[in-house]
């Protein structure tokens, strides 16, 4: 089958940042001109600071879905979207799928650096001690229905930890801060795994301490109480990639959330709930969901030329799920590193699923379609995770749940960082009011 061709990945001159020629900018508003600052970062575009335009000229600014507003300063993660780079701390995402594992990538999101052999010791261990949850949480579990979506249970008992955690819930102390965020990482796949189990009644099974971040996870999803599960390392290394790629992605919607509740003061466990809330929308993390029921919608390959004409299709809602992204203009990274997965993970457990055809074919399709090319509508990092999560056995449900497992790594690190920010100010954004002009109220009578 025809393989599309990706860039290669970045080197130290594909992360170079560009013109860095202004020092400030001047804006004129009527007869008045301001000089504004131009921010520079390490990498990316410069930035116009716009914190003194209000009460200078008295105008705010306007960027619906904050398409060119930086809202944060953050030395967590660098995207430059036009050449398909992501850097986790400095480290092209290539490398850490090759190199690292997981949790050694929440330990460097958290934490700014790689740790040493004995940093990633004491760290592993730490979470490892931290994967219980309170035996009441089985209580809260059982109030849902057993058809609840597991991404509802998800985000109802993450915000549920800061009622069993509300003694250490003091934002100044460092190391209460850092305790929550090793809770989140170690909580978030026993509580998934719980939500799981729940769904289709089986009883919870505990974390064990004997294995690892991923096969716990595993054990604790899949193990019987009457039989021991046999591990397939295909799955298991398989299952850790996914989780690294998924683990940041700077200002997201999700992370954004996280940092906007974050900025009021609420504590580390009610802002990554609104996080998952957040990602869970299909034009965010619901999209590997989606995508895999759109293939199965779309059914065979002979079909893909209509789901494309559908997606150009401007009175029809359809949209290809797992195309297109806001920031990258060119392949997603994790894309790349996914679809070579796709085929390897696919092979090793021999698994023959006529959806990948059809998503090849899609892509294929797509690619070379002028709607697609003139916007720039690449493949994203949910195109091809579904096909992998559904050849581990991972239900349709449960793929939002895995993206947001991963992404607590992220979620905590931005919260850590935001708590720190000398420039921290609660996250408060200005409207254009199309609303009515001050009017009298009517009695009912006179309506
Ligand atoms: N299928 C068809 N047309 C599309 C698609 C798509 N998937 N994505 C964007 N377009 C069109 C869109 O209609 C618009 O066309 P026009 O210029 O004629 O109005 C143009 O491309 C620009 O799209 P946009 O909606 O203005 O772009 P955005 O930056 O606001 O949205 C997006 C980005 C990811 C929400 C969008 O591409 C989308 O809805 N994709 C499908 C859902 C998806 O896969 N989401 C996962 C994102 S990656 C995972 C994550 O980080 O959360």
């Amino acid at each position: 089958m025809r393989q599309v061709a990706c860039p290669a990945p970045p080197t130290k001159e594909h992360a170079v940042s560009d013109s860095k020629a202004l020092d400030q900018v001047t804006l004129t508003a009527g007869d008045k001109a301001v000089a504004l600052p131009v921010l520079k970062p390490t990498l990316g575009n410069d930035c116009v600071d716009i914190s003194r335009l209000t009460k200078e000229t008295g105008l705010f600014t306007y960027d619906s879905g904050f398409t060119a507003t930086a809202s944060c300063k953050s030395a967590v993660t660098y995207i430059d979207g036009d050449k398909g780079v992501l850097l986790y701390r400095g480290y092209p995402i290539e490398q850490l799928a090759e190199h690292s594992n997981f949790l050694e990538v929440a330990y460097l999101l958290m934490n700014g650096e790689l740790p040493s052999k004995e940093a990633f010791s004491a760290f592993e261990n730490e979470v490892t001690h931290h994967t219980m949850m309170h035996e009441k949480l089985k209580n809260f579990l059982q109030g849902f229905n057993y058809d609840a979506h597991p991404m509802a249970m998800l985000a109802a008992s993450v915000a549920s930890l800061s009622a069993f955690y509300h003694d250490t819930l003091d934002l100044e102390d460092p190391e209460q801060r850092r305790l929550a965020a090793i809770r989140l990482i170690a909580k978030v796949p026993t509580l998934a795994a719980a939500a799981y189990r729940y769904s289709i009644g089986w009883p919870i099974r505990y974390p064990r301490n004997n294995v690892g971040y991923v096969d716990r996870f595993l054990h604790m999803m899949f193990e019987l109480p009457s039989e021991p599960l046999e591990m397939n390392p295909v799955v298991a290394k398989a299952l850790d990639l996914l989780f690294i790629l998924h683990a940041d992605h700077e200002q997201n919607a999700s992370t954004s959330t996280v940092r906007l509740v974050g900025s009021t003061g609420a504590n580390p466990y009610a802002s990554v709930a609104a996080g998952i809330t957040a990602l869970w929308g299909p034009a965010h993390g619901g999209a590997n969901e989606a995508v895999l029921k759109m293939l199965d919608e779309i059914g065979t390959a002979d079909k893909v030329e209509t789901a494309v004409a559908r997606a150009k299709d401007k009175s029809d809602p359809f949209r290809l799920m797992g195309f297109g992204h806001r920031v990258y203009k060119n392949f997603d990274p994790r894309a790349k590193i996914i679809r070579e997965m796709t085929h390897k993970v696919l092979g090793e457990l021999g698994v023959d699923d006529p959806l990948l055809e059809v998503a090849m074919k899609l892509e294929e399709a797509a690619l070379k379609d002028e709607y697609f090319v003139e916007r720039k509508l690449y493949p994203n990092v949910d195109f091809y995770s579904g096909i992998i999560y559904k050849a581990l056995k991972i239900p349709t449900e449960m793929f939002t749940v895995m993206f947001a497992i991963g992404r607590t790594a992220g979620w905590v690190a931005h919260w850590l960082e935001q708590q720190v920010d000398p420039e921290m100010k609660i996250g408060r954004p200005r409207q254009i009011y199309t609303g009515y002009d001050v009017r009298d109220y009517k009695g009912a009578g006179d309506r």
